[in-house]
């Protein structure tokens, strides 16, 4: 066997064996399969698509590329959660937190920005001192200690997700069935729970367009987790614009943190209910879904959730003040404020646009090497639905570089779309699979 023939098989079409995926994930992983010998496998894939038992060998081949840990010393149901990708998606820095406030221990590990989305451990990383490196050991420990660890793919769960996630972004080979739920799947069934609550998202802002392929999506993580023997719940979430306001790393960390400290904003609540609900379910500790969003909504209010957001960041090293005071996060060097010339009601708001738009400001990688720009990004001040007057500011962009900080004022006004109409606002919760 070698990588040539595979690459040639798949490039013409064929069905790859279990051993011809063994092959490629194992030497990818260790270094004896190059990038571009990769990035022309990967692209066939993306191009040709795999059958059902393609991706769920490719999934548990990337899953079993290092350790998989095994987390019933926590219990008889340990719970995960994972989302397909979104524009402002803060979910998981908001939602984890009040998990673990319950008593549900929760051990997170999370990816980079991918494509025009972002990604959790970029976000996390810019509240100062915070590890997201951080080995299996120390994991475990943290979540024995504090009930709740956020850590990125650096150690040895996934390493084969973690190189072909790169260099999927560096490839442009991000919006693809097979490969994203094999990555997602992977990287659960490497970190050890045994229920999974899946956020997949559909519309503009996510790598699945419309509800069919989400669908498919959803049906194709759910069984690769069956087959691995771990029970998968996924949430249909809409990501046409933007969820909440604040796009880019650490305003989005800040509209979480404040979010925890009880400024709730409607569709960010929605979404972070609805998942955890399914979470405490999952986890034995609650069948009535309206009663468990209640208890989380409890733990908002009386401080326990934020409080674990505190010990989280403590116990890994991030300096609490800039939690406890989020106007010491640095500010962009250009912070501009978008007018509208126009009066009406807003319509869209492309979340890929936004999305590609924070990229541009510097939130998010053109090559896997590059360093991203932690205070760049965009807040919006108007959402879809919202009523506009002539005059009024759209939204914010917050720039390091002056040329950039133009185009994207001019941009910003190109993607807001306003018309006279006035816009019934769309469900966010689109179905449970
Ligand atoms: N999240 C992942 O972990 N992988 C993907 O491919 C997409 C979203």
């Amino acid at each position: 066997m070698n990588i040539l023939e595979i690459i040639s098989k798949k490039r013409d079409k064929k069905e790859l064996t279990k051993e011809e995926i063994e092959y490629f994930v194992q030497g990818y992983t260790k270094g004896e399969i190059t990038d571009y010998q990769a990035s022309a496998l990967i692209m066939a894939i993306y191009i040709n698509g795999m059958n059902d038992r393609e991706i769920t060998d490719l999934s548990i081949a990337m899953a079993y590329s290092g350790e998989v840990l095994d987390l019933s010393r926590f219990g008889e149901n340990v719970v995960d959660k994972h989302s397909t990708g979104g524009v402002g998606d803060k979910v998981s820095i908001i939602l984890l937190p009040i998990i673990a406030s319950m008593g549900i221990p929760v051990a997170k590990m999370s990816g980079r920005g991918l494509g025009f989305t972002g990604g959790t451990v970029d976000k996390m990383e810019t509240i100062p001192g915070y590890r997201t490196k951080v080995d299996v050991n120390e994991f475990i420990q943290n979540v024995e200690k504090v009930g709740i660890s956020m850590i990125g793919q650096t150690m040895n769960l996934a390493p084969a997700d973690k190189k072909i996630y790169e260099l999927r972004d560096a490839i442009s080979c991000v919006e693809n069935i097979p490969l994203i739920a094999s990555s997602i799947m992977s990287k659960k069934i490497a970190s050890g729970a045994n229920k999974i609550v899946l956020d997949v998202t559909v519309g503009k802002g996510a790598f699945m367009k419309n509800k069919e392929d989400a669908e498919k999506l959803a049906n194709q993580m759910i069984k690769i987790g069956n087959l691995a023997g771990r029970e998968v719940k996924c949430v249909l979430t809409s990501m046409d614009e933007p969820l909440g306001y604040a796009v880019g790393n650490s305003l989005e960390v800040i509209e979480a943190i404040n979010f925890l400290k009880g400024d709730m904003l409607e569709d960010v609540k929605q979404v972070v209910l609805e998942l955890g609900a399914y979470m405490i379910k999952l986890a034995g500790k609650g069948d009535n879904l309206e009663e468990n969003k209640q208890k989380m909504l409890q733990n908002i209010e009386n401080g326990q959730a934020y409080k674990k957001l505190i010990e989280m960041v403590q116990n890994q090293g991030g300096d609490i003040s800039y939690l406890e005071d989020t106007t010491k996060f640095e500010k962009s060097k250009y912070i501009s404020a978008v007018v509208t010339e126009k009066t009406g009601f807003v319509q869209e708001i492309n979340a890929e646009q936004i999305g590609k738009l924070s990229c541009y400001l510097g939130a998010g990688r053109v090559n896997k090497e590059d360093e991203i720009l932690k205070n760049v990004g965009i807040i919006l001040n108007k959402k879809v639905g919202d009523k506009v007057e002539e005059q009024e500011f759209l939204a914010y962009i917050c720039a390091d570089d002056e040329n950039k900080l133009r185009e994207a004022e001019r941009k910003i006004l190109e993607i807001y779309k306003i018309e006279d109409q006035e816009v019934e606002k769309q469900p966010i919760i689109l179905g449970i699979i």
